[in-house]
């Protein structure tokens, strides 16, 4: 595995690959390593003949009070991880290369970027985007892996493709979890014994709601309702926004219809967590 920290050389790589024909596959992370993110690098593995993974924690893509100094890293472990899988190029940029002095230039997809994660986090979105899109522009991937744990992210990376006709394919792939239904974040570091417990509450709130859909109930608002109920049961979770939307727009929904996503942000203790659900309701027309 070739570990490039420059942005010409890791230019001048990708630009050989192409000339070669060679398809490049591409997972952007922040790093600190999880079978979530090895499960992108084992699928673009499978699909591209050259792989690409970036470890960037990216400024931009946290606000003031957030938790940027103190993110999770490990880049000898995440280094060593790559290589066992296999990987071609680990691609490690410095954030004043990134973001040089006078850097003026973001990416907004508007509306989306506003909706759900957007409210607590504003400019999260924008800064997500922004790094995405300069990231594809020096690994020039045929194809780029995101997670549906962030699904909101996965719909604003779709969008932005799509909007400025970028040549990328855009890969989602299903949630990691742990056994216990957890879905996989760097940020599960963050909790304490009695926090990682509580913790489960998200994905056990979102089966709740799997099983009331699956036995017919179309009503979001109710859906909903018992989501929040069964978060307002665990002592140290704080719900930040359970909401059913849209799968395609994040525009929230009436009735859980067609493809729809049941979102969640949750506090446990002082970290906030994510997770959701894809329903896709499949009615038969009558006439
Ligand atoms: P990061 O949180 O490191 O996640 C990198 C990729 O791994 C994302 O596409 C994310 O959705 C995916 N991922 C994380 N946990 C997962 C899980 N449990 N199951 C499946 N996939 C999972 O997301 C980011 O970094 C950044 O915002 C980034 C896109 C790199 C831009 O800075």
């Amino acid at each position: 595995m070739r570990v490039v920290t420059g942005i010409p050389e890791m230019k001048a790589l990708a630009g050989e690959w192409k000339a070669a024909g060679r398809t490049i596959g591409f997972v952007p992370t922040m790093g600190y390593l999880h079978e979530g993110h090895l499960s992108l690098v084992r699928a673009s593995k499978e699909r591209c003949e050259a792989t690409v993974v970036s470890i960037f924690v990216n400024p931009a893509q946290f606000g003031p009070s957030e938790d940027f100094q103190r993110y999770p890293r490990d880049l000898a472990k995440d280094s060593a991880t790559l290589e066992r899988e296999g990987v071609d190029v680990l691609f490690v940029p410095a954030a004043e290369a990134v973001y040089p002095p006078g850097y003026k230039t973001y990416v907004e997809v508007r509306d989306l970027q506003d909706r759900l994660c957007g409210r607590t986090r504003p400019g999260h979105f924008r800064g997500v985007a922004t790094i995405v899109l300069k990231l594809f522009n020096i690994v020039r991937p045929d194809v780029a892996f995101f997670g549906a744990k962030d699904a909101q992210q996965t719909v604003t990376i779709e969008k932005m493709a799509r909007d400025l006709d970028l040549d990328v394919e855009i890969a989602v792939c299903p949630v990691v979890r742990e056994p216990d239904g957890l879905a996989m974040s760097s940020r599960n570091v963050y909790l304490s014994p009695d926090e990682r417990a509580a913790a489960r509450v998200l994905s056990k709130s979102l089966a709740e709601a799997e099983r009331l859909i699956r036995e017919g109930e179309r009503d979001a608002s109710r859906v909903a309702a018992r989501v929040k109920d069964i978060i307002a049961g665990e002592p140290l979770a704080r719900l930040d926004y359970a909401e059913i939307v849209e799968a395609g727009t994040l525009e929230p929904v009436a009735e859980v219809r067609g493809d729809t996503l049941i979102l969640l942000a949750v506090y446990i203790g002082r970290t906030r967590l994510i997770d959701n659900l894809r329903a896709r309701v499949e009615e038969i027309s009558s006439c």
